[in-house]
């Protein structure tokens, strides 16, 4: 499939996706997500992949929605702006198999929200986070307000939000905003070693493991108990179960298929 604004590669069942508009610091703007939605619905479904990076050319992950193009926009249009990326970030967060940010460089307003539907975030020690929404007059459009307290509590993301503050990648390590901070050239190959540590494992208990989580955190635990029950219970009806088991039996590494 061929982009004007992404690149797309796989290697060793690793899909790498690259925001390419450096010259704009990767702004969300209409064509940049139209085009993630047709990645996000074809080839990061590939039936292969066990894991997927995200990263940005240039000195920025994302520095936010296109400005320019929201500058336009009457309440309608706002609306259906803001859904189309909601829509694509939640079919990011509900891909199958993990979803890794490699956060180069500013990963602000719907750049921030990029970030956290990932399932894991590593960032250069450049990279910059922040929700500068209401600087603008507006709130933050891309399930910001949603995922941010799920992810670093809700008096830390109140903060953010209300106060519009950029914060530098240790301070978001402190939040729990990122998993890691890494030395700015280290960062994409930190990132795919992470990549493959989570290949090598069994993608059908990693994916289960992810379905888990997620499933498990919009739930009470009564009922989240159940979802992780069938899922565990699942893995014993699979193949991956008896190679990893046998494996260890064995004192030999798995092969998982
Ligand atoms: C459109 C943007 C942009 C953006 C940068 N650019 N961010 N264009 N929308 N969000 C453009 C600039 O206009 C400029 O183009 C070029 O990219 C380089 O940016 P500079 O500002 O010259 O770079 P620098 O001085 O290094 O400053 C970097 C920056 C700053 C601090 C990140 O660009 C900035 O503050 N950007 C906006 C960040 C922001 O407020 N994001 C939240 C957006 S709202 P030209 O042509 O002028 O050279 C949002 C809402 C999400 O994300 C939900 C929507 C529903």
């Amino acid at each position: 499939m061929d982009y004007s604004r992404l690149k797309w590669h796989v290697e060793d069942k690793i899909g790498v996706l690259t925001l390419n508009s450096p010259e704009t610091l990767n702004a969300l703007d209409s064509i940049i997500l139209n085009e993630l939605e047709a990645w996000v619905d074809g080839p990061a479904q590939e039936e292969t992949l066990r894991a997927i990076v995200i990263t940005g050319e240039g000195k920025a992950f994302v520095a936010g929605a296109d400005i320019k193009e929201m500058l336009s926009l009457d309440a309608q249009g706002a609306k259906k702006f803001g859904m189309l990326g909601s829509t694509i970030f939640r079919k990011i967060e509900k891909l199958s198999i993990p979803v890794l940010a490699a956060v180069n460089g500013f990963a602000l307003g719907g750049g921030c929200e990029l970030a956290l539907c990932c399932d894991i975030r590593l960032a250069s020690k450049r990279a910059k986070f922040g929700q500068p929404e209401v600087g603008l007059g507006i709130t933050p459009g891309f399930s910001g307000t949603l995922r941010l307290p799920r992810v670093v509590g809700v008096a830390k993301a109140k903060e953010l939000i209300y106060t519009a503050k950029i914060v530098g990648a240790d301070e978001a390590l402190s939040l729990g905003l990122v998993n890691h901070v890494v030395e700015p050239e280290e960062l994409l190959e930190k990132t795919m070693q992470m990549a493959r540590q989570i290949a090598g494992n069994s993608g059908s208990a990693v994916s289960k493991s992810k379905a888990a989580i997620d499933r498990g955190l919009d739930m009470d635990i009564d009922n989240a108990i159940l979802v992780e029950n069938d899922l565990f219970a699942l893995c014993f009806a699979q193949d991956d179960q008896k190679e990893g088991m046998q494996a260890f039996v064995n004192k030999k590494k798995p092969a998982f298929k």
